[in-house]
């Protein structure tokens, strides 16, 4: 890879914009805050404004390439060579593992680095659970955990075997296991399965955490997915818990799950119906896939989230211009529902 620009304090964010659009990486070895605040006014600079989905993604993707040009070198110890770099050893042993320093990182990166380490130590409150449930960096967090009260409330016959699948840190294994289900879940993200082992061992539940694609073996009486809800291209690390390119997994889960439940078994289905209001993927859609799976809906239960306003903030601030608008509209129209789907009578 060509040799970074090393750039300082004498930089504005304008210059350093022009380098990057002209192909260069910048190896930022000046101020630590004020690194950080030519990495903010890039990405103000490149806000998305766009009114449709498809290139208010696109401008999103540009800024983040953007954002992301911007480098600063972490030493063997994860030492930052930048002058006032906060100590950032913690975070990255956390985020990264043992030996993985001695190269450049985007400067942002390292932000959700230590805004990671935090919610990790701080935990986030999950009343379904009655306690705290702490994210891995990388994992997803459940902050508007309002789903995992329709898991807890969903009504039930009898608890037996139950699968989570995808279950990033265990929020709704932890849920499942508390209503007495003997819980395998599986994540494709080793972070998630470490992340999940540890919840739920402090929350003192048991419940087996494998590395799985979709399903582990075996059958359940209750299969339970929480899969990523926006059909669209993942761009970053977090995004693959969100986005989920074509539907896919939602698609392979609701083809193959009636293959692992136990006779007069459940599958509960969580989606947000974001992808409705962003005209991204039909309700006539999904109630196509879930028959093509070989299900029928047995009953619905739904729930606003409770952080509609917060968000709504925090995408007009992340996202703006007409593009923030566009996500922070459907937002406020957002519904969660946990979709109870039982065999259907074959004729
Ligand atoms: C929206 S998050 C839900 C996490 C958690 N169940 C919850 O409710 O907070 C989706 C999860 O599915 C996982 N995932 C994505 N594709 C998967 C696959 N093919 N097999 C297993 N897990 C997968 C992601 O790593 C992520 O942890």
């Amino acid at each position: 890879m060509d040799t970074p620009l090393v750039i300082d304090d004498t930089w504005s964010a304008s210059r350093a914009l022009r380098a990057i659009e002209r192909g260069s990486r910048l190896l930022w070895q000046g101020d630590w805050h004020t690194g950080k605040q030519v990495v903010a006014a890039l990405k103000r600079r490149l806000r998305p404004r766009e009114s449709d989905f498809a290139s208010y993604r696109r401008a999103r993707g540009r800024q983040m390439r953007v954002v992301n040009s911007v480098l600063v070198r972490i030493d063997s110890s994860y030492g930052v060579e930048a002058r006032r770099a906060p100590d950032v050893r913690r975070a990255c042993l956390l985020a990264y593992g043992v030996g993985r320093g001695d190269r450049l990182v985007p400067l942002q990166e390292l932000l959700g680095v230590i805004g990671a380490e935090q919610l990790r130590l701080r935990g986030v409150e999950v009343p379904a659970l009655g306690g705290r449930i702490h994210p891995h960096y990388g994992v997803f967090a459940p902050t508007r955990s309002e789903y995992a009260d329709l898991v807890a409330r969903a009504p039930l016959d009898a608890v037996g075997q139950a699968f989570d699948v995808g279950t990033g840190t265990g929020v709704l294994a932890a849920v499942l296991a508390k209503r007495g289900f003997a819980v395998t879940a599986t994540d494709l993200s080793p972070r998630a399965v470490e992340c999940a082992r540890e919840n739920l061992t402090r929350l003192g539940l048991t419940a087996d955490v494998v590395r799985a694609d979709l399903f582990p073996p075996g059958r359940a009486d209750l299969i339970v997915c929480n899969p990523p809800w926006i059909p669209a291209r993942p761009i970053g690390l977090l995004d693959h818990a969100v986005y989920d390119e074509n539907s896919q997994m939602l698609r392979r889960f609701l083809s193959g799950a009636r293959d692992h439940l136990e006779p007069g078994g459940q599958v509960w289905l969580i989606l947000s119906d974001l992808a409705e209001h962003l005209g991204l993927r039909s309700r006539d859609e999904l109630l196509k896939l879930i028959e093509s799976g070989g299900l029928a809906v047995a009953g619905r239960s739904e729930i606003a989230p409770r952080h509609t306003r917060a968000q709504t903030a925090r995408t007009r601030q992340g996202g703006g211009g007409r593009g923030g608008g566009l996500l922070a509209e459907a937002r406020a129209r957002e519904i969660t529902s946990l979709w109870r789907l039982a065999p259907a009578i074959q004729h």
